[in-house]
């Protein structure tokens, strides 16, 4: 298992499975390794009865600032891997795949996937000096994780459109009045608070449970649909000139 995340039931709940990003000197950027060992973490609980709710948490002001951009850079300058499906659409399967309600705990940044995984979660609470950003046009890319479906059926078209095309950046207020997430709190007492709504959903009839979220969640096809389309779009975007000039401009913000 990757280091920079840990999936392991908590130790006072084994009904609940917490995975938690632990690679805050890169703001819990998220590599094909995280992408990979998650969806094997999801997939095992999935078939784990004991496990009744997943739960994501990041770090302390972080708790993700997308996917790694090193690894986009990579693909991008490399004809070879240029074809191949990034890693992330595998767990974004692996998300939808998921029958248990998911949850998660959010402080500071959100970026990319750090927001538009909220679309999956079923219960997500946030702190109050939390944002969440989606500069996927700015990256010359396209929104992923059947945001660009989720996103218009949440929040309503406009609201959509300023997160996922103009990439405006939401408070933890802003998402919250456009139901990307349940809650805000105090940043002290987002984990307390999450792991206290888990523990009320692993303790009631699970098969009932599951029922109603899949029922509430509706059609897993046209979902799993539209991450396989925003995906071809998105590798191909990969590969231009405006994605290529986005991430330079990333690496050398510094030196500018
Ligand atoms: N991929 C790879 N590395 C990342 C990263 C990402 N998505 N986000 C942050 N990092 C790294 C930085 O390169 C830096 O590493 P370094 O110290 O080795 O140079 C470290 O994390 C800290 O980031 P830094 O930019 O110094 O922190 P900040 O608080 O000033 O800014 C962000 C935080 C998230 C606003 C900024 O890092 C950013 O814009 N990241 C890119 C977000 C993004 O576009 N994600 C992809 C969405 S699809």
């Amino acid at each position: 298992m990757s280091a920079e995340f840990i999936a392991e039931k908590l130790a006072a709940d084994p009904r609940i499975l917490v995975i938690r990003l632990t690679r805050p000197e890169k703001k819990n950027a998220l590599t094909a390794a995280m992408y990979h060992g998650m969806s094997a973490a999801l997939d095992a609980a999935n078939n784990d009865p004991e496990i009744r709710v997943a739960v994501f948490l990041g770090a302390e002001g972080a708790f993700s600032a997308g996917n790694d951009l090193a690894e986009f850079i990579q693909i991008a300058s490399n004809p070879a891997a240029a074809d191949e499906t990034p890693a992330a659409f595998a767990f974004l399967k692996a998300l939808v795949g998921f029958e248990k309600p998911l949850l998660a705990g959010i402080d500071g940044l959100a970026v990319g996937i750090g927001t538009t995984l909220n679309f999956h979660c079923d219960l997500s609470i946030a702190s109050s000096r939390s944002v969440f950003a989606t500069p996927f046009v700015d990256l010359g890319l396209v929104p992923e994780a059947a945001s660009s479906l989720l996103g218009p059926l949440t929040m309503g078209y406009q609201r959509a459109f300023a997160l996922l095309a103009a990439g405006e950046t939401f408070s933890a207020h802003d998402a919250q009045q456009a139901g990307l997430i349940w809650k805000v709190t105090a940043p002290e007492d987002v984990e307390r608070e999450i792991l206290a709504a888990a523990a009320k959903l692993a303790a009631k009839p699970p098969a009932a449970l599951a029922l109603t979220r899949r029922l509430l969640r509706g059609d897993k096809a046209a979902v799993l649909g539209r991450i396989e389309e925003e995906g071809q779009h998105f590798v191909a975007c990969l590969k231009t000139e405006e994605a290529r000039n986005a991430f330079s401009a990333f690496q050398n913000r510094r030196n500018s």
